[in-house]
């Protein structure tokens, strides 16, 4: 989301690292944190063109209850392209995030799940916590992951360009991953993790030339969905989420070299990146469908309604 004003060096087939200190003034407007004053329960009187963050009534994240899903038989499998793109990885002082490269000639397509619309794959943000019982957005009946990965992409039949559908309406798509604690990374995962020391602070960033994001997804064809917001200012209502039923899997060693992470410069590198987690947002009676059917894995197929003693939990997903 963030530009950066870094300058790269390419070389074929290497992750070439290239660091720039981000050194353009920041004005205060565009000045947010996590916590304190400029944190999330103020970012829309920061900003007056944040306003929905504080009077938005559709915004993320929001917490997920299993007895609540709603089971939608229309919800069509997703689908993500396969093939690789190349991109960014940086510290942006507010996440990790990897933004594919502008002018990529084989756009990631998104679409399918709830979707009317084909997106084009543009960021992944990745939230994550100091500690273990905190760090994903999204909660699942009230219990946190220690990371979430969220995929953004803009909706490339309506719009030019992610910063322009970011305030229209079904302008994003973002995908969520739930992270848990592994002793095996999820392999794309590791080109990310890889690279940490490469970006430890605010403003660094490092070239990734082959990236499958689709190599991120869990093995799993159900997810639940809801429309809300970005987690993070200008919070428009406009993003489409999807989050994936099954989590992919970290090490300790990662989140160890994520929680090294600051978010600041190396001269001013103030606080630790993580813990960059907005508060859950309330539903205000919106629905979260899904397209589990709880009925047919119990074995009454005739009733395709949702068993409300049938869910499962976040901690029984392993
Ligand atoms: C990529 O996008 C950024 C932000 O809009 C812009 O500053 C930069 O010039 C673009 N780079 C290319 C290669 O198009
Ligand atoms: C993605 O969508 C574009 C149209 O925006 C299309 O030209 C392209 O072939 C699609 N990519 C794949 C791999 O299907
Ligand atoms: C995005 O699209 C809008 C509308 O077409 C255009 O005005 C704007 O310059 C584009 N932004 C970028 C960064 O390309």
């Amino acid at each position: 989301m963030a530009p950066f004003g870094t300058i790269f060096l390419g070389v074929w087939g290497v992750f070439v690292v290239v660091l720039i200190q981000e050194s353009k003034p920041v004005s205060w407007e565009e000045w947010w944190t996590y916590d304190g004053i400029s944190g999330p329960a103020f970012w829309g009187l920061i900003n007056p063109d944040w306003w929905l963050c504080n009077k938005g009534r559709r915004q993320s994240p929001v917490n997920l209850e299993p007895n609540r899903l709603l089971f939608d038989p229309n919800l069509q499998p997703l689908h993500l392209d396969k093939h690789k793109v190349g991109g960014v990885l940086a510290n942006t002082g507010h996440s990790v995030v990897f933004a594919v490269e502008n002018d990529t000639r084989h756009p990631v397509n998104i679409s399918g799940g709830p979707l009317s619309y084909r997106y084009q794959f543009h960021e992944i943000h990745l939230h994550f916590g100091l500690e273990d019982h905190i760090g994903s957005e999204h909660t699942i009946d009230g219990h946190a992951f220690p990371a979430e990965l969220q995929i953004f992409g803009f909706n490339s039949q309506l719009y030019n360009n992610f910063s322009d559908a970011l305030h229209r309406a079904q302008g994003i798509v973002a995908v969520s991953l739930l992270l848990q604690v592994g002793d095996l990374s999820n392999p794309q995962l590791r080109t990310f993790t890889q690279q940490l020391d490469q970006i430890k602070y605010g403003g660094q960033a490092v070239e990734i030339t082959h990236f499958v994001v689709r190599d991120l997804l869990p093995d799993t064809k159900h997810y639940m969905t809801y429309d809300g917001s970005t987690t993070m200012p200008a919070c428009h209502e406009t993003t489409t989420w999807i989050i994936l039923n099954k989590p992919i899997y970290i090490t300790k060693q990662q989140l160890h070299a994520l929680r090294q992470l600051y978010q600041g410069d190396m001269k001013h590198p103030n606080a630790k990146l993580g813990n960059n987690i907005r508060p859950i947002q309330p539903l205000h009676h919106r629905p979260i469908r899904t397209n589990i059917d709880f009925s047919v894995q119990q074995g009454h197929k005739n009733c395709p309604t949702m068993n409300r003693d049938l869910y499962y939990k976040a901690n029984s997903w392993k």
